[in-house]
């Protein structure tokens, strides 16, 4: 829960006195507290958002239009991603703020069904595989991270994380990986499972990724939204709600069909696999649709995204944001009427280069997704808002039981 948050709590406890009993076994207090709202109805929690919202926006002094906020279609079971932590001591999430302290056997009630299920089964096989688990005090053991990521059919793709077999420090048993894939085999004849995937990991530090050394049957699954087939793996960026999919590729559809202009490009930055360009592309009729992303393994998806749809006019671009703003320089100012620009940063925002260009060049057309929308308001009261008006505004409740809101905002410059 961001402090500001919190703060707006503090400031409005009437919003907070009436509790429920959280679907969460051991609650949001004891549990991995991802659920923190999950103590209050689903009715309050939508009135504690919007609420939210309308205070932020007071806070930053920015004028928002009236706006549309969105339910989730579903309140459980919604996410399509989890990562576990594999412990000596058990596998699960871990308690709210401590690092060290795995909670054994403990899912999420947010996590899709399939994943819940597949996450016990696989934790039977990973224990019994008598495979030593990562000590994260003395960086001894080899098991590390399961991560399940699963789609609306039901389908799961599993990813284990495991040490660098070649360092002793990790590996003084003298694992081979071939021993590692002959006892984790059974996670492949699970019955939702597609896919296995086997990571090495080289460094102390507690991350999941690291290089595949292994593939059972596929890395990737497949989703069809409105009509559009994309691929994605455990690593890609793919939006985390099941159920709000068609909800995101809508409200961008409307964003621009209520601008009534037919536009000649549009560049998509932040593309991760091409999630909004791809369906846009097939959409509308533009000439040139540019995707911009700096994970090669998101890019890789894209152009496949791109393929199995027949989309040709869209390029894929590997490359940080910030250091394709000369080149999107030089785009804008060849048709700055007919350009329009979409960008769904992750949680930290605009990085400063890039919130200095849009001041300074002003793209007239700019939708701005928001996971956070803090980091919103804080950018547009500093810096956006000196170019551009607010000319639309959706919000939707994609985060059900936590803080978090997803914005769309439709700008456009003054
Ligand atoms: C919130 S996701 C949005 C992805 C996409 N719009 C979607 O809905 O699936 C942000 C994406 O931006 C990528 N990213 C983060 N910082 C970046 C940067 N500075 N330059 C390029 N890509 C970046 C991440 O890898 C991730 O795929």
């Amino acid at each position: 829960m961001s402090k500001l948050f919190e703060r707006f709590l503090k400031e409005n406890p009437y919003l907070v006195e009436e509790r429920i009993r959280s679907p969460c076994p051991i609650g949001p207090e004891k549990g991995c507290g991802t659920c923190s709202l999950s103590i209050y109805s689903y009715p309050r929690q939508l009135k504690i958002k919007k609420e939210f919202i309308n205070w932020l926006a007071e806070r930053y002094g920015v004028k928002l239009p009236k706006f549309t906020f969105i339910k989730s279609p579903k309140i459980s079971h919604y996410r399509n991603k989890m990562e576990y932590a594999i412990f000596p001591e058990g596998i699960g999430l871990r308690e709210r703020g401590k690092w060290w302290k795995v909670l054994d056997g403990h899912t999420c009630f947010l996590a899709s069904l399939a994943i819940e299920k597949v996450f016990f089964e696989s934790i039977k096989v990973l224990k019994s595989s008598g495979i030593p688990a990562y000590n994260r005090k003395t960086h001894e053991g080899i098991l590390r991270y399961l991560t399940i990521r699963s789609n609306q059919k039901g389908e799961t793709l599993l990813s284990l994380t495991i040490s660098d077999l070649n360092n002793k420090q990790f590996n003084p048993y003298g694992y081979k990986l071939k021993d590692v894939i002959r006892k984790i085999t059974p996670l492949t004849t699970l019955p939702s499972v597609v896919g296995v995937s086997i990571k090495q990991s080289s460094s102390i530090s507690d991350v999941s990724y690291g290089k595949t050394v292994k593939v059972f049957k596929r890395n990737y699954l497949k989703e069809i939204i409105k009509g559009v087939q994309y691929t994605f793996s455990t690593d890609t960026f793919f939006q985390i709600n099941m159920y709000t999919y068609n909800i995101y590729l809508n409200t961008l559809e409307n964003f621009i069909t209520s601008l009534k202009k037919d536009f000649n490009v549009l560049v998509d930055l932040y593309s991760g696999v091409g999630f909004f360009s791809i369906y846009l592309a097939k959409r509308f009729r533009f000439k040139r649709v540019i995707a911009v992303e700096e994970i090669a393994e998101s890019i890789r998806f894209a152009q496949e995204n791109a393929k199995i749809n027949e989309i040709n006019n869209i390029e894929i671009v590997k490359s940080r944001v910030e250091d394709y703003l000369s080149e999107l320089t030089d785009l804008i100012n060849s048709d700055p009427e007919n350009t329009l620009i979409i960008v769904d940063p992750s949680r930290q925002g605009l990085e400063k280069k890039t919130l200095r260009f849009f001041k300074e060049l002003r793209p007239k057309y700019l939708i701005y997704v928001s996971c956070n929308i803090t980091r919103f308001f804080d950018e547009y009261s500093r810096v956006l808002s000196y170019g551009y008006q607010i000319k639309d505004v959706v919000f939707l409740d994609n985060f059900p039981q936590t803080p978090h809101i997803e914005g769309f905002f439709l700008l456009t410059s003054v």
